[in-house]
């Protein structure tokens, strides 16, 4: 007669060494992005008070910002940039002297091949308005008019010496008009990043706040409905048609089911943005003393790894990336 049960899957998790043993998934510091703004006008780093642990830097010490980054050994950082002047058109995104373009050129410097320089493609930090796109007489984001936007910034991204585009403004046609505007000027290694499965989500609220947005309303117009997986995994083929090197997902926890199917179906790596509402949440919860911090953030990150992500956009890259070299359990 056996025993009852005979399978006892508690075995391998008797240990911290078996379960070591038998993670099915890890995280490597090379696989984390770090976001990171930058701010004209400032001379000290300013605290971004809905988002405790982060803060705008100044141009002046960004080099500092992105040594501590590669000597943590994190895969990159993603920069974003918050001009003293705004217009209608977001001229300050491809000005050459605009705060984003300086900052690119300063953090590939600094870098010096040790991480990769992204930036963020896109309108809103540099429109008074807001918005992704410039605007039509009756007030929509005109996509067909946003796209040669996007190709003369990405243009003056790749010129400043950036890695990697990050294309996050939903416009349809963007990856293509990117594409094709960075091979026809002598830019074919420029990668683009497609923040293909963007959705209109309530969690970009803190990052609002950190880029000084001026937004009234909403960007429901451009970016994803909420109720929708589907179309996710179409957005991101779509982009793949068009050049995308990479793809992601964002926001990251609420939309695993999209990561999921999307790293399914995709032939390219698949990356996902844990954004500012998710980092909120944990940092405000952790300091009301309702959970455990450091286990919060590392089952987090597991969770989006699980799910299919190859690479994580987080606030946490930095700090995270320490933890792993110094071989603390994430979870
Ligand atoms: C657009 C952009 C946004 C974020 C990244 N790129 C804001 C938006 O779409 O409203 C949000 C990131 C975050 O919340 O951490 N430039």
């Amino acid at each position: 007669m056996t025993a009852f049960p005979t399978r006892r899957l508690r075995r391998l998790r008797g240990t911290l060494a078996l379960r070591r043993l038998s993670a099915e998934h890890h995280l490597a510091p090379s696989q984390l992005v770090l976001p990171v703004f930058v701010k004209e006008g400032i001379t000290e780093s300013q605290p971004i008070a809905s988002m405790p642990g982060v803060s705008q830097h100044p141009i002046e010490t960004l080099a500092d910002v992105v040594d501590e980054a590669a000597r943590a050994g994190i895969g990159g950082i993603m920069l974003f940039g918050i001009p003293a002047v705004r217009d209608a058109v977001g001229s300050g995104a491809t000005d050459p002297d605009g705060i984003l373009n300086r900052a690119i050129a300063v953090a590939a410097s600094a870098a010096a091949g040790r991480l990769t320089i992204q930036a963020d493609l896109c309108l809103d930090e540099f429109t008074d308005h807001g918005h992704c796109g410039v605007l039509a007489a009756d007030g929509s984001v005109d996509n067909d008019a946003t796209l040669p936007r996007y190709a003369a910034m990405g243009l003056a991204q790749a010129r400043a010496g950036a890695d990697l585009l990050g294309l996050s403004g939903m416009m349809d046609g963007q990856v293509e008009a990117v594409r094709t505007a960075l091979d026809a000027e002598g830019f074919a290694h420029v990668a683009i990043l497609a923040y293909s499965a963007k959705y209109a989500s309530a969690f970009y609220g803190p990052f609002r706040d950190a880029v000084e947005s001026t937004l009234q309303g909403d960007r429901r117009s451009y970016q994803m409905d909420p109720a929708n997986s589907r179309e996710g995994i179409e957005e991101a083929l779509l982009d793949v048609d068009e050049g995308a090197d990479v793809v992601m997902v964002k926001p990251a926890m609420p939309y695993l089911d999209v990561l999921n199917r999307v790293a399914d179906r995709s032939a390219v790596p698949v990356w996902a943005y844990q954004v500012s509402g998710e980092y909120a949440m944990i940092e405000h919860a952790a300091a009301a003393g309702l959970i455990d911090r450091d286990r919060a953030i590392g089952e987090s990150l597991l969770g989006i790894r699980r799910a299919g992500a190859d690479v994580i956009l987080t606030y946490w890259a930095v700090e995270v990336a320490q933890w792993l070299r110094d071989g603390k359990e994430l979870a």
